[in-house]
């Protein structure tokens, strides 16, 4: 691929989010949460669970916990959290290579001939777990997960980690993110962020509603002719 300057910077490496940018999971999360929630008469909403993209599991429950008006102790808390990932993880139980968002496989396959170094820079302490299931985990160099941070996004703190181990600079990286604090964290470390999917995402420097027919090629054309030079 011909060499790209941006940021006065080439682009060397890409860093996905995974929930809703690689996997189908979102819509997974959700249910899991929604459960909680329904043992304490409290509906949550889409726009509530807008939300929690990108949030860290234990933030997320102190979040609920407060639209729901609830007081929990610290270790009621951490049982809601875990009962929320045991039932997650029975949902992810048949996860596989069709729950792959659409053409992200095929743009992960070209962006790896084009030459680039790829990692993952996600909130989610089943990260690994879950690229195993959709067997495409050897395909990234890194995968950051949310057992390796201290801060949640938009806290830049996964992204960074992510180019520091790829030994990239922050600003010869590309993110990819569903939700606003991953584009925040993106913006935070300095990097190129890409909104995915159909929800508005504010400040990214790209939007894009899905992966399909994308080459790293047209997303740098795409990157070019937008405002961002
Ligand atoms: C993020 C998801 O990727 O990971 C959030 O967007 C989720 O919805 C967070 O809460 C933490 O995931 P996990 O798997 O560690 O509970
Ligand atoms: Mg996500």
């Amino acid at each position: 691929m011909s060499l790209v300057i941006m940021h006065n910077s080439q682009i060397k490496g890409l860093i996905f989010d995974l929930d809703g940018v690689i996997a189908d999971t979102a819509h997974l999360h959700y249910k899991a949460w929604c459960k909680i929630g329904t043992q304490w008469d409290f509906n949550l909403s889409i726009a509530q669970n807008e939300q929690l993209k990108g949030v860290s599991r234990k933030d997320s429950i102190i979040k609920i916990a407060n639209w729901a008006g609830k007081r929990f102790s610290e270790a009621e808390l951490d049982a809601f959290a875990l009962e929320k990932n045991e039932n997650y993880l029975s949902y992810c139980e048949t996860l596989g290579t069709k729950d792959i968002l659409p053409g992200v496989y095929e743009f992960i396959k070209s962006s790896i001939d084009a030459g680039l170094k790829l990692a993952v820079g996600s909130a989610s302490k089943n990260a690994k777990i879950i690229l195993e299931k959709l067997e495409i985990l050897d395909l990234f160099s890194i995968v950051v997960d949310g057992n390796m941070v201290q801060n949640s996004k938009p806290d830049p703190e996964v992204f960074l980690k992510g180019a520091e181990t790829l030994n990239l600079a922050p600003n010869s990286c590309i993110v990819f993110e569903d939700s606003q604090a991953g584009i925040l964290a993106a913006n935070n470390a300095g990097m190129i962020s890409v909104g995915v999917g159909q929800e508005d995402l504010n400040n990214c420097t790209l939007k894009i509603e899905n992966f399909k027919g994308l080459t790293p090629k047209q997303l740098i054309t795409q990157l070019s002719n937008s405002d961002h030079k």
